[in-house]
């Protein structure tokens, strides 16, 4: 069950990043042109996505075997000295929160009474700063200690 819930976040990791990508071509795209029904759909889909992906974190972060568990067994200074521990208990929680905030508020900007083109460029500044927040805080093969792959083992 655990494996299967680690594998859909795994997976969710790539339809988040393609998405992201997307909704940054769309809105440079679409810079000059006026708010669109799939503008909103785009950011719609990622929105759903990313929350589905950090309430699967947060699953991960209170039941997994990383997180509240390593506070609960090692304490505090030792998850802040391994630095597997400290990366998934805290750096990797941390920062994905913080991503996953800033798609949430390029969403509110659909909603704000502004110029089009300003809600694109807001839209476009939101979503490079979260993908690269993401992609810098994916554990990618490699990384040592920390690297996963780069598909699910289900
Ligand atoms: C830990 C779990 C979650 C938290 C803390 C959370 C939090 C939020 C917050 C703060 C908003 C912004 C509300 C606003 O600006 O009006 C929001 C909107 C939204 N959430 Fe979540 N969410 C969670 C899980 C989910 C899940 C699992 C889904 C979908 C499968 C989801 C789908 C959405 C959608 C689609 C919106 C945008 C609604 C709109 O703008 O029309 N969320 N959520
Ligand atoms: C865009 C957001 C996120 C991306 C792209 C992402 C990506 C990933 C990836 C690729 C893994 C490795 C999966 C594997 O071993 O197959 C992972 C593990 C993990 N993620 Fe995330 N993540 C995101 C958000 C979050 C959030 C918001 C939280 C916590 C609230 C979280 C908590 C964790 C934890 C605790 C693990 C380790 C789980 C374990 O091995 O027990 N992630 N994440």
């Amino acid at each position: 069950m655990n494996t299967f819930i680690l594998g859909v976040h795994n997976l969710l990791r790539w339809l988040i990043i393609i998405l992201l990508v997307i909704n940054i071509i769309r809105h440079f795209a679409a810079i000059q042109k006026p708010f669109a029904t799939i503008d909103k759909k785009l950011g719609l889909w990622l929105m759903i996505a990313a929350h589905t992906q950090l309430l699967i974190g947060l699953f991960e972060w209170f039941a997994g075997a990383y997180g509240l568990k390593s506070f609960i067994n090692n304490g505090a200074s030792e998850v802040m000295q391994n630095g597997t521990e400290r990366f998934f208990a805290v750096e990797h929680t941390v920062s994905m929160i913080i991503a996953i905030a800033l798609i949430t508020i390029a969403r509110g900007i659909f909603r704000k009474q502004i110029p089009d083109g300003k809600r694109h460029r807001r839209c476009i500044l939101l979503y490079i700063v979260a993908l690269v927040i993401i992609i810098a805080m994916v554990p990618w093969p490699g990384m040592e200690g920390i690297g996963r792959s780069l598909m699910p083992k289900f």
